[in-house]
């Protein structure tokens, strides 16, 4: 597996799982609607398109060995306030995926999210306990509907998909309005913060975590079932990650609880045993995770 096309390459993820894998000598091609954040990109080449212009994809070459699709409308909230969104991601997903089988590309790795598992009691959480009944809002049925694609596809053109889930990834090249990113912006400037859901509790992933875990994922392809979670194996209370970084970056901001948001998910740990069984695990501490993305919001955000 040598060349590589991924959708959303300008994107949190997308950055820095482009200038990495062009690290480990895979040769990469980004897409995204929006240009690429920094030069040292790592592309080897670059196509500036919107996936919704379906037309326009005819014009890329399809010589890859694998795609990876994470573009997609990505914040849960936005996707409640505007369900739209949710059927971009699956007209976008379905445009891949056809991309994928017109051009006979032998594989395709779809994000999907650990929204797919909703409110679990039982924590954590293993690969076969997503379910569409668990649905909490059309971000994670637009999830549930790429990862459907994944089954549907290797069933009836037998392309090799997989789906990996990802969990409240942060740090560089975050410039959205997402927990963390928002949160160093707001005790940065001392100003009030609102937690939505006081027990609300995650795995939160640093990003070279993320991305090595995706790597990872490519590298041991062949001894790897269908889906795969890549998160980090803790849970972190949304309070307790604000009071920390608050105390890290010595902010006197006012940290208020308000009301879970609807369509937000508010309880996960993720069980990443199959990743970790081809020797992969993350390496970073919320702590440390969030000492590095603090430094990096200071200098670049
Ligand atoms: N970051 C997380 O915590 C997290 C968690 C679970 C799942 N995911 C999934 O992983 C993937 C990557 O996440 P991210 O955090 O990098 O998101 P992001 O929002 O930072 O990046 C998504 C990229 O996709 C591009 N894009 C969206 N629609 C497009 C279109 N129609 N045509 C071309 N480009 C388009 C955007 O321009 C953006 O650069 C997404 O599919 C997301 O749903 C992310």
């Amino acid at each position: 597996m040598k060349k590589i096309l991924v959708t959303g390459s300008s994107g949190t993820i997308g950055t820095e799982l482009c200038i990495q894998l062009s690290y480990e000598g895979y040769e990469v091609h980004g897409l995204d609607r929006k240009l690429p954040q920094t030069e040292q990109n790592g592309l080897e080449k670059f196509t500036q398109l919107d996936l919704l212009e379906r037309e326009k994809l005819g014009a890329l070459s399809g010589d890859f060995d694998l795609v990876i699709h994470l573009a997609a409308n990505a914040r849960v909230h936005n996707l409640v306030v505007n369900p739209d969104l949710a059927l971009e991601n699956a007209i976008t997903t379905h445009t891949v995926f056809e991309f994928v089988r017109k051009n006979k590309i032998p594989r395709i790795l779809f994000a999907s999210s650990r929204e797919v598992y909703g409110n679990q009691d039982t924590l954590p959480i293993e690969e076969g306990r997503a379910s569409q009944r668990f649905s909490q809002s059309p971000y994670s049925s637009s999830k549930i509907f790429g990862e459907s694609y994944c089954y549907a596809y290797k069933t009836v053109y037998d392309i090799d998909a997989k789906l990996l889930r990802y969990s409240n990834v942060y740090g560089r090249w975050d410039i959205s309005d997402r927990f963390v990113p928002k949160l160093i912006r707001s005790l940065r400037d001392n100003a009030p913060f609102i937690i939505y859901g006081e027990e609300k509790s995650m795995s939160f992933t640093y990003i070279d975590d993320c991305v090595s875990g995706t790597i990872q994922l490519v590298r041991s392809w062949d001894t790897l079932p269908m889906e795969v979670n890549v998160a980090s194996e803790t849970k972190d209370r949304l309070v307790d990650v604000a009071e920390l970084a608050k105390r890290m970056m010595g902010s006197s901001s006012e940290i208020t609880i308000g009301e879970n948001l609807p369509g937000e998910v508010w309880n996960y740990q993720a069980n990443i045993d199959v990743l970790k069984k081809t020797g992969w695990g993350p390496k970073f501490t919320t702590e440390e995770g969030l000492k590095l993305s603090i430094d990096w919001y200071l200098k670049n955000a």
